[in-house]
């Protein structure tokens, strides 16, 4: 890996965890007087640059959020062609992803979707458990409140006793515990909340709204983002 890391004082350090809110896809087709769908395609290849620029800038982590708790609202047709899409993305991209190193982890309650896409989804983390390269966290079916909801029934169901519950015994049953802590949290789009995502690891991470809509990020804008976040002086509350 490359660039100091976070050490807690004055400059931040190159980051080591990054995590995109990849927004914009449909607005990206509408421009275009397309179908939403169209919009998911483009998004998909941003994707697949992105995830290359990041092992380039030497970011341990990518986190990626691709289907929230909430987008379940959306109409039956852009679902199943979200979920027509990732079969398709796992299946084209999984050969390249095992051979560059890059480990898969899923964060999310993902087993709700339809079995075949589980177990697609399943063999292709397992493909990748010991790869040592860039991680590649892709949240599906995410929502942070209902990823804390799920640490706590975790708690209550181990019988721990109150007193002994800490800010390290929720990080441990988060999906995301044992991975770095969230440096940067960027959101493309224009939109400048966080839509249920990372809340909890959200807590110090600097965040950076970016106009550019998903399917036109590229690896200029990943380094553009990051250029950005080794300015900033982070705190923690100290001085
Ligand atoms: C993000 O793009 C992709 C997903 C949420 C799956 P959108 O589909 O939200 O695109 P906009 O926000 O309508 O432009
Ligand atoms: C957040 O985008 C979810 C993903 C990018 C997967 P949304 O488009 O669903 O967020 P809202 O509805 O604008 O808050
Ligand atoms: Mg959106």
């Amino acid at each position: 890996m490359s660039g100091p890391v976070d050490d807690r004082s004055g400059r931040s350090g190159r980051p080591r965890h990054v995590a995109i809110i990849m927004d914009g896809n449909g607005r990206w087709a509408k421009k275009r007087l397309l179908p939403r769908i169209a919009g998911h395609r483009a998004g998909a290849e941003a994707l697949r640059r992105t995830i290359r620029a990041a092992g380039q800038l030497g970011i341990e982590v990518l986190t990626l959020y691709a289907f929230s708790s909430e987008n379940w609202r959306r109409p039956a047709s852009e679902i199943a062609d979200l979920m027509g899409l990732l079969r398709h993305y796992i299946r084209a991209e999984i050969a390249e992803i095992a051979e560059a190193g890059i480990r898969l982890r899923i964060i999310g309650d993902y087993r709700r979707f339809e079995p075949d896409v589980v177990t697609l989804i399943d063999d292709a983390v397992m493909r990748t458990a010991g790869n040592s390269g860039t991680t590649l966290v892709i949240a599906l079916n995410y929502g942070a409140q209902d990823e804390i909801v799920r640490a706590v029934r975790a708690i209550a169901a181990e019988g721990l006793d109150p007193a002994a519950i800490d800010v390290d015994t929720i990080g441990a049953r988060l999906d995301t515990a044992d991975l770095p802590p969230l440096d940067l949290l960027i959101r493309t789009s224009g939109e400048r909340r966080l839509s249920n995502f990372l809340l909890w690891q959200a807590a110090y991470a600097e965040l950076l709204f970016v106009d550019t809509l998903w399917p036109d990020f590229d690896a200029a804008a990943l380094t553009a983002a990051v250029n950005d976040f080794v300015t900033r002086e982070r705190r923690y509350g100290g001085l």
